[in-house]
């Protein structure tokens, strides 16, 4: 079976689970490629070498990212070719639910059939960080979703039910807002010039280029933004010096500053003691009690009682570029400017991996 997968990231979740995925469907002896969407890059893509897709996106705003339904709309994909859905976003409310309906549109134009799509969980890289144990429980799911997504598309069991009416109302609503928010945003982000340490990296690693620097009195260029923005987080997700104000979000406190981002190779290799979320959680992962309970029992429909075994999902293979970074990074002070610089090398070299 030739596979590609087609997806869309910010900050690099959704290329996570594709790493995953890829090695996943590889040991059922697929041909698997991948291609990342470059926001700047309109190119068409030639799909007839595949016999299936699949799609993957995070979720903004209860919809496919803006940068993601432009990309699959310009794209002509082949009658009756296979496609399946995997998006990944911070909560699991049913708000959720109908997050893929306009790319889904374009998709049923080009008569493709799409029968499965998943809803991995990963951390937000907005409104709050997550705590690290709480996504290695997170990941003890999404490994269980992968079985069931390789099983179910694989035999060909689809698993996709139509939208109920008041999530595609919410994905309606809030996602107009959403496509033209990035750039209305623009105008309103800052950057702490007392913060900065001026290493680039925002503007070297934004997906549109919408960063740049003008002159200022004092010599050291003033940060400016074009308004071409995707909302993607990537600039005050991983800045080293946390300098970035995210305009209005910062004012509802929904900012995520990550340096090297949810460190996945570490939180793999934590024990899994005791449940983080249980039927007694309350507040914001109540949502996720159900969203386990659905998983656990698809699994053991399909799988008894097996347990996951899945050594795809061992951690990731760390290059010796990214290990020399780290020793350096780990081995300088937290406070001084030396190690936001380092650290801001070190970011930039997993931008890559
Ligand atoms: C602008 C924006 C809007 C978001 N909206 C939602 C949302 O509506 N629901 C949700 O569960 N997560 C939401 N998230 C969280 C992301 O879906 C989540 O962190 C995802 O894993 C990011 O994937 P990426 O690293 O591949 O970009 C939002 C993130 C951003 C940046
Ligand atoms: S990433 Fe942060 S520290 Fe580096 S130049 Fe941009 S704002 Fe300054
Ligand atoms: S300005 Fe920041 S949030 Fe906007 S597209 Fe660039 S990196 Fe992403």
């Amino acid at each position: 079976m030739n596979c590609l997968l087609l997806y869309y990231t910010g900050t690099f979740n959704t290329r996570y689970i594709t790493q995953k995925l890829k090695l996943r469907l590889e040991r059922e002896g697929w041909n698997v490629s991948t291609y990342e969407i470059d926001p700047l890059n309109n190119e068409r893509l030639d799909f007839s070498a595949y016999d299936i897709i699949g799609l993957g996106s995070p979720i903004y705003g209860f919809a496919a990212p803006y940068a993601f339904l432009k990309f699959i709309r310009q794209q002509k994909f082949p009658a009756g070719i296979k496609a399946f859905i995997y998006k990944n976003s911070g909560e699991t409310y049913h708000a959720n639910d109908a997050s893929s309906k306009y790319f889904l549109r374009k998709l049923h134009k080009d008569k493709v059939d799409v029968q499965n799509e998943y809803h991995f969980m990963m951390p937000y890289n907005i409104h709050f960080p997550f705590d690290d144990y709480c996504i290695r429980e997170m990941m003890e799911m999404n490994k269980k979703l992968l079985e069931i997504l390789v099983n179910e598309v694989k035999n060909g069991i689809p698993n996709l039910s139509p939208y109920k009416l008041w999530p595609r109302f919410v994905t309606t609503v809030v996602a107009r807002p959403q496509y033209i928010g990035g750039d209305a945003n623009s105008f309103l982000y800052h950057v702490d010039m007392n913060k900065c340490i001026d290493c680039g990296l925002c503007i070297k690693r934004c997906p549109t280029q919408n960063i740049y620097r003008k002159p200022s009195k004092d010599g050291r260029g003033e940060f400016a933004f074009h308004h071409n923005c995707l909302m993607c987080m990537r600039c005050s997700f991983f800045c080293p010096a946390d300098a970035f104000d995210i305009g209005f979000l910062e004012d509802w406190g929904w900012h995520v500053n990550k340096k090297g981002g949810y460190d996945y190779r570490k939180i793999e290799q934590m024990p899994l003691d005791e449940p983080f979320v249980t039927n007694s959680t309350e507040g914001f992962f109540t949502c996720y009690c159900e969203k386990y309970e659905a998983i656990n029992k698809r699994y053991r429909e399909l799988f008894g009682n097996k347990p996951v075994e899945n050594p795809d999902w061992a951690p990731s293979p760390v290059s010796e570029r990214w290990k020399e970074e780290n020793s350096r990074v780990t081995a300088l002070k937290h406070s001084d400017r030396t190690y936001k610089q380092a650290k801001a090398f070190y970011i930039d070299s997993l931008f890559s991996e």
